[in-house]
């Protein structure tokens, strides 16, 4: 892989670990955005069902309809408006096809590559419109770009930039543009991030798809897991398009499992929260006492530093201590003075902290 692919996303821990001549679980992944703790003992007793003969030896159900009613009773909307895909990476494939019907596609940046790769896919064109680069602690906060284009891409919570972004700036989009995709994979970590959500607008609006993870928050990135939420008539035929089984046994029983347990999943939220809170604001403020650094503001479990001369020898000293942070030249409009961190345990933030100290002194 070269190294412009492998900047391309964080969590390249295989490739790390073997370019330090260390192994892949001395490595602290603060690149890659996941939950961190253990999953509750419910989660990991779900994981364990869900490797079982039947998911391993036979095809899944081609209609994923067990997951599909789980994740629409989740979110009370019905399993026809709900497509599970092999992460929301997939999902973004096939939004891109839609997109490259509408015309073309406005990409806020600096933005989550993905979408580029994706729109590449199908030859579709795209225009990318620099956000503001301060922002506000307080969240959320109005979306502030418009463009002439047929189609728009959002994130929200921002990746990079950690900006939640309100539900009713986000609302008036509907009625410019032909086509509105929502990447929501990581709103389930935000505080109270799911009033800003769209998907309570997707009945009313057949121009609107809204795509989630569940790789985050179950801590599950290998496993593989997302869903769309659109007009079934959009979802049928992006089924009918696609490989026949995208979505393994494994992943759809865990999947249909642990959809299904509203408890379980209210709880592991909570826990969410809690910790976005609590370790959020421990991290923010030590980022700021750091001497050369400006800490951004972030709604979620990943925070943009700054500096005003170029982080790559902080990237590096650190990756020397086994500890991965995510190098943002891969951002256009960021480049070489930022990094992304995401949010550990309180210990593993204690030791990033430490080693930053150190390094930077
Ligand atoms: C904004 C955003 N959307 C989607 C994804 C992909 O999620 P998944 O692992 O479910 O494919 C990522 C992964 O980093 C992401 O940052």
């Amino acid at each position: 892989m070269s190294q412009a692919q492998s900047l391309r996303h964080g969590g390249n821990i295989a490739q790390e670990a073997k370019r330090l001549g260390i192994h892949e679980n001395e490595l602290l992944d603060a690149s890659a955005s996941i939950v961190p703790f253990n999953n509750s003992l419910a989660i990991q007793e779900s994981i364990t069902k869900a490797i079982h003969d039947i998911a391993i030896r036979c095809y899944p159900d081609r209609n994923y309809s067990d997951l599909r009613e789980s994740i629409g009773h989740w979110h009370d909307v019905n399993p026809s408006m709900v497509l599970p895909g092999n992460g929301a990476a997939e999902l973004i494939t096939w939004a891109a096809r839609d997109a490259a019907m509408c015309g073309i596609s406005t990409l806020p940046s600096p933005g989550f590559a993905d979408y580029k790769r994706a729109l590449k896919c199908w030859n579709s064109s795209y225009l990318e419109l620099p956000l503001p680069l301060s922002w506000e602690a307080k969240f959320p906060q109005l979306f502030p770009l418009q463009s002439k284009s047929e189609a728009i891409w959002i994130t929200n919570p921002h990746n990079p930039t950690g900006q939640l972004w309100s539900r009713e700036s986000l609302e008036t989009l509907l009625e410019t543009y032909k086509l509105v995709i929502c990447d929501e994979a990581f709103l389930p970590l935000v505080p109270n991030g799911e009033m800003q959500s769209l998907i309570p607008l997707i009945k009313d609006n057949t121009n609107l798809i809204v795509i989630r993870s569940l790789t985050k928050v179950f801590g599950i990135a290998g496993l593989r897991l997302g869903y769309a939420i659109a007009d079934s008539k959009r979802l049928s035929q992006w089924q009918s398009f696609r490989d026949p089984w995208p979505i393994n046994g494994i992943a759809n029983a865990f999947g249909s499992i642990v959809m299904n347990n509203h408890i379980l999943i209210k709880k592991h939220f909570q826990d969410i929260e809690n910790w976005i809170r609590t370790e959020g604001n421990w991290l923010h403020s030590h980022l700021k006492a750091l001497k050369g650094i400006i800490a951004h503001h972030s709604a979620t479990n990943f925070q943009l530093i700054q500096s005003d001369k170029p982080l790559i020898t902080l990237h590096q000293k650190m990756a020397q201590q086994g500890i991965l942070l995510r190098d943002c030249r891969s951002f256009k409009g960021l480049g070489e003075n930022w990094l992304r961190i995401s949010l550990q345990t309180k210990p593993n933030n204690q030791r990033i902290i430490r080693e930053m100290e150190r390094i930077l002194k």
